[in-house]
């Protein structure tokens, strides 16, 4: 596996790569990679010749009273478990490369729908560098694929929707929620969680699943179900975030009639914040 640090130096082998006519998948990511990471970046290889991680603690998708200083940084683990599955290349460049004229003065990619509910009303400004940052990479890498966990729904569907607004010639594909076997759905954050809270940090699956299961079984008061789950995560001695019954295609509040539905929640354990999402669909096959 070659790995870059310099975007001349990724841009060289990738276009040359293109020249010869292969085909090229993306996996970005924020390092510390986990199982979850590792599906991404097999579902890529599946699809295309060439693949390409970047790993990049993007600081500008963090609040400033955010996780970014101890977001955990495992470059060394994180490249031996990509050499070890035939990963071709890995980008981790440093910030100076990513933002050589600074954060504050960088041109911004903004997608207004979808970016200031849910995760972006508690973490105002996470989207848009979310989106900028990723804009960014898919200039330098160029990829003909991207894979994105369906774990971070929102942020998928936003990127989705700024590749389709913005004419940006990537493929979008989802790649499956990796779960522990208790449910917990596999993230970098789940190493802050407490061993005391571990065996009841599933709630929030649980509590998402228990809703799924009262709108499969007929119940339509949405909001009667999220204040009832967003109990269940008190009980279980944690801070609700939000949880919310969506409209899978426009994150809006569902409504009764709505046939796709993303039942999409956060909440706060000691010392992280956790999200997960469940889906279904009403009126025909169900997921
Ligand atoms: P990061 O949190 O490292 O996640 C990288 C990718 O892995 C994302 O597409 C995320 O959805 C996916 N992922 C993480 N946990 C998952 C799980 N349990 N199941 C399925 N997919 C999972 O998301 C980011 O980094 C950043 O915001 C990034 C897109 C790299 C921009 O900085």
């Amino acid at each position: 596996m070659e790995i870059f640090h310099h975007i001349s130096s990724v841009r060289k082998t990738l276009g040359e790569a293109r020249m010869a006519g292969k085909t090229v998948g993306f996996v970005p990511t924020m390092g510390n990679l986990h199982e979850a990471h590792l599906a991404l970046v097999k579902q890529a290889q599946g699809m295309c010749d060439l693949v390409v991680v970047s790993i990049f603690v993007n600081r500008l998708q963090f609040g400033l009273n955010e996780d970014w200083d101890k977001y955990p940084r495992t470059l060394e683990a994180d490249s031996q478990k990509l050499r070890e599955m035939g990963c071709n290349y890995l980008f981790c460049p440093e910030e100076g490369e990513v933002y050589p004229n600074g954060m504050d003065e960088q041109t911004r990619v903004i997608v207004p729908s979808m970016a200031n509910v849910l995760c972006g009303a508690s973490r105002p400004g996470h989207f848009e560098g979310v989106t900028t940052v990723v804009t960014k990479l898919f200039n330098i890498v160029q990829p003909d694929i991207a894979v994105f966990g369906v774990k971070d729904y929102q942020q998928l569907a936003i990127i989705r929707r700024m590749v389709e607004d913005l004419c940006i010639p990537v493929n979008v594909v989802a790649g499956d929620i990796v779960r522990e076997p208790d449910g917990l759905a596999m993230s970098s954050r789940n190493g802050f969680i407490t061993p005391q809270e571990r065996p009841r940090a599933n709630q929030l699956n649980q509590s998402l699943c228990w809703v799924k299961q009262q709108v499969l079984s007929g119940e339509r008061d949405f909001l009667k179900l999220e204040a009832a789950a967003k109990t269940q995560i008190i009980q279980a001695g944690f801070k609700p975030d939000y949880l919310i019954v969506c409209n899978s295609r426009t994150l809006e509040s569902a409504a009764s009639d709505d046939c796709e539905i993303t039942v999409l929640g956060a909440m706060y354990t000691q010392g992280a914040r956790l999200i997960d999402n469940v889906s279904l669909k009403l009126g025909s096959a169900q997921e």
